[in-house]
């Protein structure tokens, strides 16, 4: 109850730089992401079970927050062109001793701000994987619809998205008094209040229920294919078939 208070109060009165330092050091500390080991070590479980199962088998796929390049050495492995981006220069430090260490051909990294789509990533992709709950670090709805949109626009028709993030299930008092002191705290000090899941754990993330996410992506172009919240919570996507899609006949 009082953490949640704490936590509201923290998440209305901190400034977008405050949060970025937080989940910046956060990572550059985590010996995890720089361990070359983890970062060849290949997919989770349920990373290999949605790639294996509803991936395309081949083709360019593009890793969005790459963290030491974990996931794009795999796709790498398997033989795939894997583009991705990192905005934690620590963590993008070690994807090229990654690549070196797995004896692949080595992936190419885009340049990329914190929230945003890296601007040199125009595709077309086969695929796209936003790496290891990095949707939900992303503060705000509006700013998460606009990197879904930009992605879509350089994604396939129909090509399929691995989306993970933090599930709100379980956490509902926490969420209850979130979001109590951060309106109350907005209220007093005339500042914007949190979004109902917005959390710190320390660093900001947002827990979603499963509307909540289905919206948002259907706002920006993806439809969802399967969702679970069996260990990691993910959800399989696919980049919509539009109208525009057809205008060459090709569809
Ligand atoms: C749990 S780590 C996963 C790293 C890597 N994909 C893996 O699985 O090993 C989350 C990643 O999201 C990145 N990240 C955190 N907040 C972000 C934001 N707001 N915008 C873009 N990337 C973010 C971090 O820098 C980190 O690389």
């Amino acid at each position: 109850m009082f953490g949640g208070l704490f936590d509201g109060v923290a998440l209305a009165t901190s400034s977008p730089a405050q949060l970025r330092a937080i989940d910046e050091r956060l990572y550059a500390h985590d010996d995890l992401y720089a361990d070359v080991a983890y970062n060849t070590g290949g997919f989770q479980w349920w990373e290999r079970d949605a790639v294996d199962r509803l991936f395309p088998t081949s083709g360019r796929v593009f890793v969005w927050a790459a963290g030491g390049g974990r996931e794009m050495v795999e796709f790498a492995r398997r033989g795939f062109a894997v583009e991705g981006c990192e905005y934690n220069s620590a963590l993008a430090a070690g994807v090229d001793v990654a690549f070196d260490h797995a004896g692949t051909r080595h992936g190419r990294m885009h340049a990329c701000e914190r929230d945003m789509w890296p601007p040199t990533a125009t595709g077309p992709y086969q695929a796209l994987v936003l790496g290891w709950s990095s949707y939900s670090l992303v503060r705000g709805r509006g700013t998460r619809v606009e990197l879904l949109e930009r992605a879509a626009s350089v994604l396939d028709p129909g090509a399929p998205m691995l989306l993970s993030y933090f599930a709100a299930t379980d956490a509902h008092r926490y969420i209850r008094s979130v979001a109590l002191g951060g309106r109350l705290t907005a209220r007093w000090f005339g500042v914007s209040a949190p979004e109902r899941g917005d959390m710190l754990t320390p660093n900001f993330a947002h827990m979603f229920e499963e509307q909540g996410l289905r919206a948002e992506v259907e706002a920006a172009g993806f439809e969802i294919v399967e969702i679970s919240t069996v260990g990691v919570a993910r959800a399989v996507c696919r980049r919509v078939v539009m109208s525009d899609d057809r205008s060459d006949g090709c569809l």
